[in-house]
């Protein structure tokens, strides 16, 4: 193929029209009418709709492609032009194409697939269209995340995933042999760690995998999934809520601002993201129970929030909203009590709207030694497995909190999905572990 014309990706078209430009993809999808064929080629940064006119190309160009496969790997040379009715699009007037790879017939095809099939096929399902705006997404959430905090300057430092302890509760912890020692446990989250990590250098985040051996097979529950923690020396539950209010517009804003062509494809409802805007609601456990009875719900005081609890609480609300102050009883060992109230915990969970569920946990800590271990008693924990977490009360210890965002919940929400197993590359369940 001439080597005149440049090599550019589908992302940067728009600075290339009226030349004569190479592409290299996949096809896509292709439809014809007699005399003209408008074959779409995917390159990974975006999606174009070739032109094709019989009369001018060879026959040989013409018969390749209309017998072409779906996903067949081909460069392209053609000249790029502005859509003649839509703005901001571009064309591909195609002269010359060379075929790098025939496809086998391709699994899934533009037909409706069972949803077993597609997450059966998902190292192909990726390359569908709003897979690809998905992943988009979660990359743009991810950088976010990096920025928000960078520029706070938290320092980042993960924790361990192979752990000698629980730390969100025995009951859903993978366990694995580990040499001499006994049993590790696939770290549940990084929180622990993090604490120590912020008595170091005062405000942290730690972002990685985390593991869940949740039985339940919901369209919220991933048993491996990613959660940023940020923690802070000498933060209360006060400051912890607001940074957590300010994090959230942030991450819905970065969306907003980068990602319209994904929204478009993911068809989502723009309004009730543009509402994400501080300050939002707060109301306090015993409110939302309180609101749980008018509503008619069966829940019973002190028992925790289920899903449709939560999104009927949310739906209260046209922004995510803060419930703190929950039951000590039902939340984890690590959490202070309210010194007003010892029945009650310094926490707070944020609900996301439309349904969506709690998509961040947090809570100031327990900074008492005493305390702190007569709560490793009562949860029947081992102590000797948290003696080092113990040393963060013995030297120095300070009042500090943070919190949990779950990346894929929050994904799900903001673009809009009707179950988390899109948000995930390779989504691990209950049933799925490959591929
Ligand atoms: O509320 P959780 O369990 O909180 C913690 O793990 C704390 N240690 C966090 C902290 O304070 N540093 O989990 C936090 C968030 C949830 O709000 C939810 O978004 C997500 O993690 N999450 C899950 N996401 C997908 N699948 C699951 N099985 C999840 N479990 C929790
Ligand atoms: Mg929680």
């Amino acid at each position: 193929m001439s080597k005149m014309a440049e090599y550019i990706s589908i992302a940067h078209m728009k600075d290339h029209v009226g030349e004569e430009v190479i592409i290299k993809g996949w096809l896509y999808n292709s439809r014809s009418s007699g005399k003209l064929m408008f074959p779409e080629i995917r390159d990974g940064s975006g999606l174009v709709q070739g032109v094709v006119f019989k009369k001018d190309v060879d026959e040989e160009v013409w018969d390749t492609l209309k017998s072409l496969p779906q996903e067949s790997a081909l460069e392209v040379k053609g000249i790029v032009t502005s859509h003649p009715k839509k703005e901001g699009v571009f064309e591909l007037q195609i002269n010359a194409i060379e075929v790098m790879h025939e496809s086998e017939p391709y699994p899934i095809t533009p037909k409706e697939h069972g949803i077993d099939f597609l997450i059966g096929h998902r190292h192909l399902w990726l390359r569908s269209k709003r897979q690809w705006a998905i992943m988009r997404v979660r990359h743009q959430m991810i950088s976010a995340i990096q920025d928000f905090f960078n520029k706070r300057e938290f320092i980042r430092i993960d924790s361990p995933i192979l752990t000698p302890a629980a730390c969100e509760g025995t009951t859903t912890l993978f366990e694995t042999p580990y040499f001499d020692l006994g049993k590790a446990y696939l770290s549940q989250s990084g929180q622990l760690y993090g604490e120590a990590s912020a008595m170091a250098h005062g405000k942290i985040y730690v972002f990685g995998p985390t593991f869940r051996a949740e039985k339940s097979k919901t369209r919220r529950h991933l048993t491996e999934f990613w959660m940023v923690e940020p923690e802070m020396a000498f933060y209360d539950l006060e400051m912890t809520m607001n940074l957590a209010e300010e994090f959230i517009e942030y991450v819905v804003g970065r969306v907003l601002e980068f990602c319209k062509d994904e929204l478009t494809i993911l068809e989502r409802e723009l309004k009730p993201l543009e509402n994400v805007v501080r300050p939002f609601p707060r109301i306090t456990y015993d409110k939302a129970a309180a609101l749980l009875k008018e509503k008619g719900a069966e829940f019973d005081y002190g028992n925790d929030f289920g899903a449709p609890d939560e999104t009927a609480i949310a739906a209260e609300f046209n922004k995510p909203v803060i419930v703190h102050h929950f039951p000590a009883d039902i939340k984890a060992f690590y959490m202070k009590r309210d010194p007003e109230n010892p029945n009650l915990s310094l926490s707070m969970d944020i609900l996301a709207p439309e349904g969506y569920g709690e998509i961040i946990g947090g809570a100031q800590r327990e900074d008492s030694l005493d305390h702190l271990t007569k709560r490793l008693e009562e949860h029947h924990l081992p102590k000797e497995s948290f003696e080092w977490y113990l040393d963060l009360r013995r030297y120095g210890s300070v009042p500090h909190a943070g919190f949990g965002l779950g990346l894929e919940r929050t994904l799900a929400w903001i673009c809009g999905l009707e179950h988390i197993r899109e948000t995930a590359p390779y989504p691990r369940m209950i049933y799925r572990i490959t591929p």
